[in-house]
């Protein structure tokens, strides 16, 4: 459920109408709304109940300071791929002690961040990361928590670009592997292993695969424990779906009960890395319908968001939900291709969306709190856009459109 609803005939976040949002600060713009958001970051705590746990948001699902600070207020921990987003996390108010750190290309100065910061655990996925640990917690006189990202080899069942558990992925180290190099960091005097990790894909609408995964990493975790290699927290990554369209993703709840069914009696700390689930359905794009075109086969609908804005339709060719902000009966009905101002044939955010509009309508492209912003660039030299964050009547921007002149402010033209 969100906070997204139509009320006397115009789409509201909460109880402002979106209308208002696109007078006062122009589209396009993302516009969140803080009670969803909230809404879905508690599911996954509660759903966790008694079990000692930490939900730790994906920050790269969407890493706005205000969001971050958010859940950080609601005690979140975060799962982070860079010292970029460890700074957010950071200048959020997060607290270092509940973040992870995943990804298979950190470099030295990222670890040596983290380190310095005293994070929660680094989510290893490469063995000679270990070694960097090592030597850069000894020069520190620290210890590394670790644990270490296994790849499960199951198939996510997903879009082939996010799913990240099957051993042709680059994500993550072998079962085998793994027992290897977990020997070796338990040996290593300035490490210490404190868990085991595993993300096998997004946007995932069954829990099936994660028990699969789950059941492969119970088999490692046994044999560590015959070996005295003690694993206190079990990190089952992200993933978890959304509904876009007619997808019937678990709840939480029905995950969490899945996995405790399937872990039995057992003294793990169990961690989470929701980045969708959280933010995906607390967000929309909002735009603006500047012409309307017609040839001999199509009708388009030319808005002013674009793929530089939100990418996902253009890249995976993923359906997003497309509505208007005030429903009109006053004209005809076409199938639209909504398509924006960049130079590319793959410039679209829906194809064949049946819509009855006039240039000037709001059209809301829902869904799009995760992996919209966080994914948007400067292509073709657009500035982006706003984001608003809506709390009940309250509107707060939380990050300023980008202006022309900040394009290209650090550039140098030659002497
Ligand atoms: N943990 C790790 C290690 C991850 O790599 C990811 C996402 C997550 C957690 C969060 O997964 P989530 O709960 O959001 O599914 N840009 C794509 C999604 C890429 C996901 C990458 N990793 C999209 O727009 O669909």
């Amino acid at each position: 459920m969100d906070h997204f609803n139509y009320r006397d005939g115009i789409l509201h976040v909460e109880d402002v109408p979106l209308s208002a949002i696109a007078e006062q600060h122009g589209t396009p713009c993302y516009v969140y709304s803080r009670a969803t958001l909230e809404r879905h970051w508690h599911a996954f705590d509660a759903a966790l109940g008694d079990c000692p746990h930490l939900v730790c948001y994906a920050v790269k699902a969407n890493s706005n300071i205000a969001i971050l600070n958010l859940l950080a207020r609601l005690g979140s921990g975060f799962d982070i791929v860079s010292v970029g987003e460890l700074e957010r996390v950071l200048a959020a108010g997060g607290d270092p002690s509940r973040v992870v750190f995943s990804g298979v290309g950190k470099r030295e100065d990222e670890l040596a961040r983290a380190l310095d910061t005293g994070i929660r655990c680094f989510n290893v996925e490469v063995a000679e990361e270990l070694d960097r640990l090592d030597r850069l917690a000894g020069e520190r006189g620290v210890k590394a928590p670790v644990s270490l990202r296994v790849n499960p080899d199951v198939d996510a069942g997903t879009h082939p670009y996010i799913s990240t558990g099957l051993s042709e992925n680059k994500f993550g180290i072998e079962v085998e592997e793994a027992l290897v190099q977990y020997r070796r960091a338990a040996r290593m005097p300035n490490l210490e292993v404190v868990g085991i990790d595993c993300h096998i894909g997004s946007q995932l609408t069954s829990s099936m695969p994660f028990i699969d995964a789950l059941d492969r990493v119970l088999a490692l975790v046994a044999r560590l424990r015959g070996e005295g290699i003690a694993i206190r927290h079990l990190d089952l990554g992200g993933g978890l779906g959304i509904r876009y369209r007619d997808e019937d993703p678990p709840h939480p709840t029905e995950y969490a009960e899945q996995l405790f069914r399937r872990l039995g009696r057992h003294d793990f700390e169990i961690l989470i890395e929701p980045g969708r689930a959280v933010a995906g359905n607390a967000g929309i794009l909002l735009t603006r319908l500047e012409y309307l075109k017609a040839n001999q086969t199509k009708h388009f609908a030319i808005v002013d968001a674009a793929m530089n804005d939100l990418l996902r339709p253009a890249l995976y060719g993923a359906w997003q939900e497309i509505v208007p902000v005030a429903p009109r009966n006053d004209v005809e009905s076409h199938s639209y291709d909504v398509v924006g101002p960049v130079c590319e044939t793959g410039d679209f955010l829906g194809k064949s969306r049946e819509l009855r509009l006039v240039p000037g309508d709001l059209l809301a492209v829902r869904s799009a709190g995760a992996y919209g912003f966080s994914m948007s660039s400067n292509y073709n030299s657009r500035p982006r856009p706003a984001e608003i964050l809506v709390d009940g009547s309250a509107v707060y921007l939380i990050r300023e459109r980008e202006n022309v002149a900040r394009l290209f402010a650090g550039e140098r033209l030659l002497p």
